[in-house]
């Protein structure tokens, strides 16, 4: 029988992985295979960034593989798969590769054609014509058009983000919420104490300073040093971030009468206005566009203005481009006066803020806006509408796409919408930025966009006579180099033009552009189709170069140059002046932008001016830079490596180490001090013992993500050494570790054990609870020991078969003897034992009870394991203790085999101790919570009442329609901070990271306070707050910050268990009773007891009400 080998690559991004079913069937010519179970036994298929591989054997030949269907069916909850690609090993020996890079969401059935780059007219066979015409029926299905204001280039159809195709949203949605969030830039850049200083204006230019000393860089600093010269007015034109406007001057418009005396002392050569302009010496810039747009009347407290300046400039005999006549309107007259450099410093100064505040507005919504990401989106929504996955061009351009309409749908929700930014700081908010689009469109030809004709028609190509313009030199280059690779592509898959006439796809891919992009309008130049390969290169080109080169050389450099306010003021507070010798600094000041609307600005600029990781489109002009840079970074590692650089600290003493600089009972704080002096990598010696701390959600990610093998060692803490000498899932390391996760997680996944699923073990557990909470008739109590019998009572169900009966005397033993140990081990002689291990072990104290207590667990779970050794029967596994047993006759012939019964006793032990407090705490404190906050707890009982209902229990499916409660757990979890330090970690050899040498076998502390409790991730983050989790609509919002769990591979065993249980339990409790404090709600204490572990919350009573 033929067997193929079949490999599946699963994503490296967040919530990648997924546990439910995935079924394979392969199609060939000659037919079709059953659907196959892609699932090895006892191994955690499909995780995040995993490669796995899978036999499938067939009953007949298949022939040539055509298609290949996966579909995707529920495990525990609907669980999103991001699927990179499949490779199909054939019998002959061949591969195939089936290209997907996709998410594959709910119970799907997904169909994948080989990647292989194919026109139309390639497919022979009815079933690859038929899969291409179906995937192009179903995007054009998910891409809509919509126009979202008239007269502009239509755009998506989706309100928000979260309506996009999940394919082009965004991984990291938070992420690039940061990027557009200018109040949270302003509170990274300082000066969110100016935010909502409106209608205060600065004191003159120094004060501006007051927002920029501690922000400036290089660039932005010098603008600040140089930017009422003439030479730096001038050199923006040219390289500044709008370098697109300025044009050679052919003729003095009549519209600016300037004449020979106005300008002859500006001019160099002895030559007469006329004669300047014929030599080409003269340039202008116009913004016309400006004129008879509405300024912004959105606060009736502070009226602004626009202009639509005229500005001649002139190229001195240095060949600097300087400016030598202004004129603020358009129409010429007594009152529109020209301004010149000869005029009083202030008059000449505040016409060239005028100019500048123009220009920023057509760079932002006419340079940036509409001639970059409008455009954009245009081609992109035609790709995705009209070009299948396998067409070659469609291969060529994805990637300079991938983002384009997911940050235009954010920006529509966030930046340029009612009450966004422009609204909010810019001069032409209110709609002025509307009417600019719509005005501008006029002018966004197909030439336009062709950068060397641009430039030509601008009269601005040559080299020889305007040597300073990188802008275009740069742009020049990156031009041809797209075009000669484009071409080069076209060569392969068009023979002739014949070929790209006849490509039906891309007939319609222009067509789609010229129609709803253009609007069908003929004079835009866009062509209806494309009939040569010389035409389709350059028009590809123009489609990249946009995408990529052009937005980075207009958008980037953003902060650079407008982050000195007077050099580009977002709004003008007074008209512009119309007679000359009458400014004064004072008007010039009152005329800038005030406190509120510069910081707005500013966090704007800055915000806009930053890169994502996965944006594209700086790839292409920073390519030599990044080239540069990351041989000086390459140079200066190995330098470091070389020198071993180990990571900084406090000086230790001999023996205590840094005892002394850290406080035992808040060690997190003490932590927090030591990261504001060393950085967020450090070292600290607790004992002889060398630690380094890892702090702030960066670095965390790159130790337990980017480089997840390099730590994936566990920390080995003397006190759980002794007991599990290394031999549980938690504990232990190497080989031995990997085994037993990968055993707990498939089991933890497989078995509810036997017939009922885990889900509906917690169901009948949530439902016990409930009747013994009802027993308590309104009395207050403390319902810690309540939630800890049935949050362990779910691992006794997985682990032992069953659940006990709460007054069940060998339980109850159990229990105590876990929860006192939880006691002892925050004790300082448990944690003094942990670093002075011989010493301690002969003084008495906490940690010797610790030590006796866990013999005696130990011996109950031996008791246990004993009794399921007489009476299990192997062909039907009764828990996770039985499915133990069976590998470990499985593995009998192996001498070295993981499984053995002191690892199962301490795996089982492990279970038990990582999984009982820690989801027991989290529910205790959460109902604390929910207590100080009546109105959140209301909020969450009405969305139970509108979900489930009264009657019914609930269940997960019921999370996915239930965001508020969500949210509401999210929150819970990120406040209490359960575990600050996490648990510690080792790096298992010799170790890079960043600048620093750590040697193997270091400790490692990875903490998670600062990241739950990160201020620019979480605003406030000291308060609980739901918002946290909510996006504006209300829908959930996820964030990479949540690590409760931790990362990496050493993430929480129990991750899917644990949230299972939070939603089951507390929507079970919330859905029965009403939360009732004993004190007024207003002086319920929730910040934590900390604990060298854990945060608890403060003991107290409560009452249940049944509703
Ligand atoms: C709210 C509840 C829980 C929280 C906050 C939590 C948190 C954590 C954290 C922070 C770690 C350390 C990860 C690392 O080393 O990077 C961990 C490890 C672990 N947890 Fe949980 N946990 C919870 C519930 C559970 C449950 C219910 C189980 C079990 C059934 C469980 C089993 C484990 C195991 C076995 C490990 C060790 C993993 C390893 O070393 O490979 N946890 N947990």
């Amino acid at each position: 029988m033929p067997s193929y080998t079949v490999t599946v690559a699963t994503g490296s991004q967040w919530f990648a992985g997924t546990d439910d079913y995935v079924y394979l069937s392969l199609q060939g010519t000659a037919g079709c295979s059953e659907r196959h179970l892609l699932d090895k036994p006892f191994y955690n298929d499909f995780e995040r960034g995993a490669i796995d591989s899978y036999d499938v054997t067939v009953e007949e030949d298949l022939g040539e593989i055509q298609l290949i269907i996966i579909e995707k069916r529920k495990y525990w909850y609907q669980d999103d798969w991001y699927l990179r690609y499949i490779t199909v090993k054939m019998p002959t020996g061949d591969y195939l590769e089936f290209p997907c890079y996709s998410w594959i969401t709910d119970e799907k059935e997904i169909v994948l054609r080989d990647g292989r780059a194919k026109l139309p007219r390639d497919d022979k066979t009815q079933i690859l014509k038929q899969h291409r015409r179906k995937e192009l029926e179903t995007r054009q299905k998910m891409y809509r058009w919509k126009e979202w204001h008239p007269g502009f280039p239509l755009s998506i159809d989706a309100n928000s983000h979260s309506d996009l195709p999940r394919d082009i949203q965004f991984d990291n949605e938070k992420g690039i919420d940061f990027i557009l969030n200018y109040s949270k830039a302003m509170e990274n850049l300082y000066i969110n104490r100016f935010m909502h200083m409106f209608q205060s204006s600065w004191s003159d230019f120094a004060d501006f300073e007051k927002i920029f000393v501690r922000i400036s860089n290089t660039i932005s600093e010098y603008v600040m040093q140089h930017w009422k010269e003439d030479f730096m007015f001038g050199y923006q034109f040219l390289n500044g971030c709008n370098p697109v406007l300025i044009r050679r001057c052919t003729e003095i418009p009549k519209k600016l009468p300037v004449t020979m005396d106005m300008v002859e002392c500006s001019l160099e050569r002895n030559l007469t206005l006329e004669e300047e302009v014929k030599q080409g010496n003269i340039f202008i810039v116009d913004y016309e566009l400006l004129d008879g747009v509405d300024a912004n009347k959105t606060d009736p407290c502070t009226i602004q203005y626009l202009a639509a300046p005229i500005c001649l400039l002139y190229k001195n005999l240095e060949n600097k481009i300087v400016p030598i006549a202004i004129q603020l309107g358009q129409k010429p007259g007594p009152d529109n006066p020209i301004f010149l450099p000869s005029d009083a410093t202030y008059d000449w100064l505040l016409a060239k803020i005028w100019v500048r505040s123009s220009d920023f507005h057509i760079h932002q919504t006419v340079t940036h806006l509409l001639r970059t990401h409008l455009v954009s989106e245009v081609f992109s929504i035609a790709m995705f509408r009209q070009l299948p996955a396998v067409h070659p061009l469609f291969k060529l351009l994805v990637p300079h796409m991938r983002f384009t309409i997911a940050i235009n749908t954010k920006a529509r929700e966030q930046l340029i919408c009612e009450c966004g930014l422009f609204d909010k700081a810019n001069a032409t908010g209110g709609g002025g930025h509307v009417q600019m689009v719509q005005k501008a469109m006029k002018d966004l030809t197909y030439s336009s966009l062709c950068f060397p004709e641009e430039i030509k028609a601008k009269g601005m190509d040559s080299k020889e006579d305007i040597p300073y313009y990188y802008y275009r030199d740069d742009g020049i280059k990156v031009w041809e180099a797209i075009k000669s690779f484009v071409e080069n592509v076209i060569h392969i898959y068009y023979e002739s033009d014949e070929v790209v006439c006849e490509d039906v796809e891309l007939q319609a891919f222009v067509k789609d552009i010229y129609v709803y992009g253009m609007r069908g309008v003929k004079s835009s130049g866009f062509p209806k189709m494309i009939r040569t390969r010389e035409k389709l290169a350059e028009y590809l080109t123009v489609i990249i170069f946009t995408t990529s080169a052009q937005h980075a050389g207009v958008n980037f450099g953003q902060y650079d140059w407008c982050s000195w306010i007077p050099n580009a003021p977002p709004t003008m507070r007074c008209p512009p002046p119309t007679e000359k010798g009458t400014v004064t600094i004072e008007q010039i000041v009152e005329s800038l932008p005030d406190r509120g609307r510069s910081c707005w600005h500013l966090g704007a600029v800055w915000a806009l001016s930053q890169f994502q990781d996965s944006e594209p489109t700086m790839e292409l002009l920073g390519m030599t830079t990044i080239f540069l840079l990351i041989c000086v970074s390459c140079l200066l590692l190995v330098t470091t490596w070389r020198n071993r650089k180990q990571p900084p600290g406090p000086i230790a003493l001999p023996l205590a180490g840094n005892m002394l600089q850290l406080n035992p009972k808040n060690l997190p704080e003490s932590l927090k001090k030591l990261s504001e002096k060393y950085g967020p990598v450090f070292t600290i010696r607790l004992g002889p013992r060398k630690i380094v701390v890892l702090y702030g959600y960066d670095v965390v990610k790159e130790a337990l993500i980017d480089q997840a093998d390099d730590f994936s060692g566990r920390g080995k803490l003397p006190i759980l050494e002794r007991h599990f000498k290394g031999s549980g899932v938690a504990t232990s390391n190497g080989e031995t570790w990997k085994q037993l996760r990968r055993f707990a997680l498939t089991t933890l996944r497989d078995f509810g054990m036997g017939k009922r699923s885990i889900e509906e073990r917690i169901q009948e557990e949530a439902h016990f609870l409930v009747e013994r909470i009802r027993n308590t008739h309104e009395e207050p109590f403390n319902p810690g020991i309540f939630l800890i019998h049935a949050v362990s009572n779910i691992i006794c169900s997985i682990v032992f078969g069953d659940r006990f009966d709460y007054e069940d005397k060998k339980f109850l033993t159990l229990i105590n003897l876990l929860d006192e140990n939880r006691k002892y081990q925050n004790a300082i002689q448990t944690q003094l034992y942990n670093f002075f291990p011989t010493l301690m072990e002969f003084l008495p104290g906490p940690h010797q009870k610790m030590i006796k207590n866990n013999e005696e667990v130990d011996k109950f779970i031996s008791e246990i394991i004993a009794q399921h050794q007489k009476t299990r029967d192997p062909t039907c596994p009764r828990d996770f203790i039985d499915a133990f047993l069976n590998k470990m006759d499985q593995e009998k012939g192996n001498g070295h085999s993981e499984f053995t019964v002191e690892s199962l006793s301490s795996s089982t032990l492990d279970l038990f101790l990582a999984g009982t407090a820690t989801t027991s705490t989290t529910l205790q404190y959460g109902l604390l919570i929910l207590q100080k906050y009546p109105e959140i707890q209301e909020k969450v009982q009405k969305e139970i009442d509108g979900v489930i209902g009264r009657d019914r229990r609930p269940c997960m499916a019921d999370r996915s329609q239930m965001p508020y409660t969500d949210a509401v757990i999210h929150e819970i979890q990120r406040f209490i901070d359960f575990i600050p330090l996490n648990v510690p970690h080792t790096v298992i050899k010799d170790t890079k990271f960043r600048n620093y040498f750590i040697p193997k076998d270091t400790m490692i502390f990875p903490l998670l306070t600062p990241i739950l409790h990160d201020s620019k991730e979480f605003p406030n983050p000291e308060k609980f707050d739901p918002g946290h989790f909510l996006n504006a609509n209300g829908t959930f919002k996820k964030s990479d910050f949540f690590m409760p769990f931790s990362a990496g591979k050493r993430i929480c065993a129990g991750e899917g268990l644990a949230r299972m249980e939070l939603f089951i339990f507390l929507t079970s409790i919330l859905q029965n009773f009403t939360l009732k404090p004993v004190v007024h709600h207003k002086d319920i204490d929730i910040t934590p007891v900390v604990t060298v572990m854990t945060n608890k919350p403060r003991p107290y009573e409560v009452s249940f009400v049944p509703r």
